[in-house]
């Protein structure tokens, strides 16, 4: 039984399809600040299997101590966090506090509960500036934004609990880019408000919902003058997971990057979003954005030799799966979808009130506005 925080978010929902497609039980918590409850559901009718769902914060320790007791999980993947530069910027305290809190929360509820494997989800961006390329994990890490601190100060806790004690099994997974969505296009990402991330504002630039892309800088010195980023399949991201979970088998923190080793421009992805969606996304060039770099791409070589880990997809699929998830959901989660969920959630109830209130249903998704 693998608890899984952050499970109704992007790349949450996403590993909750490899593991339950490998046959491990889930239980999905999360506080819904970033997500819809509506992408668990169809988590369960791609998978054809059902996983537990908790409404909870991972700020609040006995509630997660209550879950791990109470579900009997083995190993936590963290992904609740949050996960905005920009934002990191205007309110650093919220992201100590979520991010860094959460993750200290979380992990005495863990050791209270004897859990003591965990893989986490930790960023690229704690290299900062990259001094060579690729970015291999011996790389400084030099954060330059709240945001990538935050996960830097939790991968450090992380390397000074194990040094405390030797019997955690720690998984650091730092991430490039990633993008794309399931091939079904029944979930994928599903920003609040503008986009942060590249993909999703081209996508809703190609369907109408945006009239033009901002290209932050054509003056660079790659080769058409656009950024160059190291984009990731979420469904290679998720399968990395998994590995991940297989190779602790060991005691010790293993800190892996999940990229492909391989870069893409801005129009490069903007021309083979073009030609999988026979749109033509418009766009213009405005001034380079502070803190941005050139060129970015991880060395995924390590991540192959310790967790026997590697992408499989092309920036075509990546395209290609983000484009159906657009067209088949041009208003993401809202809307029909979640009405049929809280038709559900109050049948949930019912059936809860006439079961055993301590016990967690592994035949449905809990009641989503249980507020642990
Ligand atoms: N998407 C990326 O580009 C990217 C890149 C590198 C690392 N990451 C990391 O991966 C993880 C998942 O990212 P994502 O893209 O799926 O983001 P997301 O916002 O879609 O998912 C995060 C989930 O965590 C939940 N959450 C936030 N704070 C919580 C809390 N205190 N308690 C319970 N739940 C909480 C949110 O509601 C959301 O569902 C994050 O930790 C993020 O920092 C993401």
């Amino acid at each position: 039984m693998i608890l899984l925080t952050g499970g109704a978010g992007y790349i949450g929902s996403h590993v909750c399809i490899a593991l339950l497609d490998a046959g491990l039980d889930v239980v999905a918590i999360d506080n819904l600040s970033n997500s819809n409850i509506a992408s668990l559901e169809r988590v369960q009718s791609i998978c054809g299997r059902s996983l537990v769902f908790r409404h909870a914060d991972i700020r609040n320790e006995e509630a997660i101590y209550e879950i791990l007791r109470a579900c009997g999980v083995t190993a936590v993947i963290h992904l609740a966090g949050l996960k905005a530069v920009g934002d990191s910027n205007v309110r650093p305290m919220t992201y100590y506090e979520n991010n860094v809190l959460g993750t200290m929360r979380l992990v005495s509820a863990m050791k209270k509960a004897k859990v003591k494997t965990l893989v986490f989800s930790s960023s690229a961006t704690v290299y900062g500036v990259p001094r060579y390329l690729p970015l291999d994990e011996k790389h400084p890490l030099e954060p330059t934004n709240p945001y990538g601190r935050t996960k830097f100060f939790i991968e450090e806790m992380l390397r000074d609990l194990y040094r405390s004690d030797d019997d955690w099994r720690i998984g650091i997974l730092r991430y490039f880019n990633p993008v794309g969505a399931h091939e079904s296009g029944l979930i994928g990402e599903d920003p609040l408000g503008v986009p942060n991330n590249l993909l999703p504002f081209v996508a809703q630039v190609a369907i109408g919902k945006r009239e033009k892309l901002l290209i932050w800088g054509n003056d660079y010195d790659t080769p058409d003058g656009t950024g160059i980023r190291d984009f990731i399949h979420v469904v290679d991201l998720a399968s990395g997971h998994l590995s991940a979970l297989r190779h602790l088998t060991k005691r010790g923190v293993l800190a892996v990057n999940l990229g492909t080793g391989r870069g893409n421009s801005v129009l490069e992805v903007i021309r083979a979003f073009d030609a999988v969606s026979g749109r033509s996304v418009r766009y213009e060039t405005g001034e380079r954005r502070a803190g941005d770099v050139a060129i970015w791409y991880a060395d995924p070589t390590f991540a192959k030799e310790a967790l026997g880990w590697k992408s499989a997809r092309s920036l075509g699929q990546m395209c290609a799966d983000h484009w159906r998830w657009q067209l088949q959901n041009p208003d993401g989660y809202r809307g029909i979808e979640v009405l049929k969920v809280q038709e559900r959630s109050r049948d949930a109830d019912r059936h809860r009130r006439a079961s055993s209130p301590e016990v967690l249903s592994k035949r449905r998704i809990a009641r989503p506005h249980e507020r642990a």
